[in-house]
């Protein structure tokens, strides 16, 4: 881990105390007095795997794939089941993998989920371009999902070839999703590969605007350093001046930025399994965030439907955050969504926001990575630079180690960041 990375950790959450994830609380789960719970589902299957990709993911077979379906819905019911009655949640996201290779059974984890829990605000499902058929939007749309997000990453078939993958049709999207509509058509583009001039990505963003999107999420190519891909992340220079652009094209076009990463073309839209207080995750790999806990399953399918089908959560590490911990980590996702409400946060913590962190803040607005109005807290195009930057790092010090000795361990006895 980077000196820095740790002493930025120690300066915010005051502590010399590292994040320690054991496996001592695998059975812990309480979500009963939360508000702003969010779900997530992971599918851990792909026809084809990326080898950019360091989502938790294995090849497709149809029999492994029931297995774990079967495993996922009991997960569910020994989660739910320590509800009493059900319990009001916002969204529900299915993430992957490919959840669409799942179709057949995706009506069952639903109805699962809500025999435990109300959801109010849509479901969301990822998709991979194969999956964006008539007749699989249909089916999906049955099953109540109101938002799709497909992983595109470019149309460019330069940049499929550099990623690896099959070039994709607009055209074929735009007569599909011309058929059956969703409240949130989101399309996924991966930016700053070799050669991406800004040309590009705003060809990718017009696309994308034009034939059925009305939400993109454009991410930073991240080079992990446990996936087999030979491309190299471009450097900070280059990068930024192509956020910027990209920032200056979208907003200039009145697309508003509702994320770090995403901008929309209508304010209604929305895709993010991110920006909620609380959720809970099932599904191998899933992450769950509650008061003060942080839990992670297991990244193997294969333990995971051993541990389920054994009775026990498949919980692999949990953290018991400090009070400022806690803080840091709520403070870091509320910024993702480029704003920071000093009310909400004193309504989580029930203490001031500039009792604890007015410093600062104070210090981001004078050096214009942040304005404030109407009391709340917005990010600059500069400190949305940086946040970049530094989610960068984070995601390097902390997901990239974490997610490579997991991928390795099913159930390590303790992980120290
Ligand atoms: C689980 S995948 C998307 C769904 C689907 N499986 C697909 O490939 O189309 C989620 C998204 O993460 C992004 N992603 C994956 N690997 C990445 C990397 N190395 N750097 C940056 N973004 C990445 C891609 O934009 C991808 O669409
Ligand atoms: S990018 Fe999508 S299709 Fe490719 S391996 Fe990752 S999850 Fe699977």
């Amino acid at each position: 881990m980077s000196f820095k990375t740790t002493l930025t950790r120690m300066w915010l959450t005051r502590s010399f105390k590292p994040f320690l994830f054991t496996n001592e609380y695998d059975e812990e789960l309480k979500f009963e007095d939360l508000d702003n719970l969010g779900l997530y589902v992971h599918i851990p299957f792909c026809e084809r795997i990326c080898n950019f990709c360091p989502y938790c993911k294995v090849k497709f077979e149809e029999e492994l794939c029931n297995r774990y379906i079967d495993a996922l819905i009991k997960e569910i019911h020994s989660v739910g089941n320590r509800y009493p009655g059900k319990k009001t949640t916002t969204s529900l996201y299915f993430g992957g993998g490919t959840p669409a290779l799942a179709v057949g059974r995706l009506g069952e984890i639903i109805s699962a989920l809500e025999e435990h829990f109300i959801i109010t605000e849509g479901i969301g499902v990822e998709l991979h371009p194969s999956n964006v058929t008539p007749d699989m939007l249909r089916i999906l749309k049955a099953a109540g999902v109101t938002k799709i997000s497909i992983g595109i990453q470019s149309f460019g078939e330069r940049f499929s070839r550099i990623l690896g993958r099959n070039n994709t049709d607009p055209e074929v999207l735009k007569k599909a999703l011309d058929e059956v509509s969703f409240e949130t058509v989101s399309m996924d583009f991966i930016f700053a590969l070799p050669g991406q001039t800004f040309e590009d990505i705003k060809s990718d963003i017009d696309t994308a605007f034009n034939c059925g999107a009305n939400h993109v999420a454009i991410y930073p190519f991240i080079d992990f350093t446990f996936t087999s891909s030979k491309v190299k992340a471009m450097p900070k220079r280059e990068k930024r001046a192509l956020l910027d652009k990209i920032t200056a094209y979208c907003t200039g076009k009145g697309y508003p930025r509702n994320s770090i990463w995403t901008f929309s073309s209508k304010e209604e839209a929305r895709y993010s399994s991110m920006t909620r207080d609380n959720f809970l995750g099932f599904g191998c790999s899933a992450t769950t965030l509650l008061r003060d806990r942080f839990k992670i399953n297991t990244f193997s399918v294969e333990e995971y439907c051993k541990r389920v089908e054994s009775g026990r959560l498949p919980t692999s590490l949990t953290i018991k955050f400090t009070t400022r911990q806690r803080m840091v980590y709520y403070l870091f996702w509320t910024a993702y969504s480029t704003k920071v409400d000093p009310k909400a946060f004193e309504e989580f913590f029930g203490v001031p926001l500039k009792k604890k962190y007015g410093l600062e803040f104070k210090l981001a607005e004078l050096a214009g990575f942040l304005t404030r109005k109407d009391g709340i807290y917005t990010m600059t195009p500069k400190g949305a630079f940086y946040y970049h930057y530094y989610e960068n790092f984070y995601t390097l010090a902390y997901i990239d180690k974490m997610w490579g000795i997991m991928r390795k361990e099913a159930f390590p006895e303790k992980i120290i960041l």
